[in-house]
């Protein structure tokens, strides 16, 4: 049976100048779409933060897809960290800068519980820009983030000094 980090290392794909130029971009769709391959991702991710956490959170795009898997597979909820302008109701915002650009994300302020504690998933961590601004939406809605879990970090890109004093698991660095 091969490993999860096998399958993530055989299933990605690489694409050159995208989404601009002078960017090696991962792409992790085709780990989305096995599905032997999207189980093991799922649970590699929620098994060592087990009991830790009230709910899943998960970072649009991609961040989706993990996030509401793993809430259905850990029996909790899901809620979405959005992009500017997507979130109906009242929201919070932090503004970020990413490796191809600045953006801003959202949550609803009342999404979870004081107190309660999060656990925060997305496909990548390159810079840590994405995590670390969801990070801060949560700890300004007075939520406990339990950690981080991604399926490839980008180490060069030195997302984990964005993200101390959290849990990261990452299941594939490159
Ligand atoms: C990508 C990726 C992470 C983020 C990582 O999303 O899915 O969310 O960038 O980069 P960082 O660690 O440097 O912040 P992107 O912003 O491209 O959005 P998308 O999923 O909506 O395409
Ligand atoms: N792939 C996916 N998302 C990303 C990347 C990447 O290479 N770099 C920054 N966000």
């Amino acid at each position: 049976r091969e490993s999860v980090e096998t399958l993530v290392n055989r299933l990605s794909e690489t694409v050159r100048d995208y989404p601009q130029p002078g960017v090696v971009f991962r792409d992790l769709t085709p780990v989305f779409a096995d599905g032997e391959a999207l189980h093991a991702v799922v649970h590699a991710l929620i098994d060592p933060f087990q009991g830790q956490f009230d709910a899943v959170a998960g970072v649009e795009a991609r961040g989706f897809l993990l996030s509401a898997a793993a809430a259905y597979a850990s029996g909790t909820g899901v809620v979405t960290v959005r992009k500017k302008g997507k979130l109906p109701r009242k929201t919070i915002s932090e503004d970020y800068t990413l490796e191809y650009g600045t953006a801003t994300l959202e949550i609803h302020a009342d999404d979870l519980l004081p107190g309660s504690r999060v656990l925060i998933l997305d496909d990548v961590l390159a810079t840590g820009g994405t995590l670390g601004a969801a990070c801060r939406l949560f700890e300004r809605a007075g939520v406990q983030v339990a950690g981080f879990g991604v399926v490839l970090e980008l180490s060069a890109l030195r997302g984990r000094s964005a993200l101390a004093g959290h849990r990261i698991r990452s299941l594939v660095r490159e």
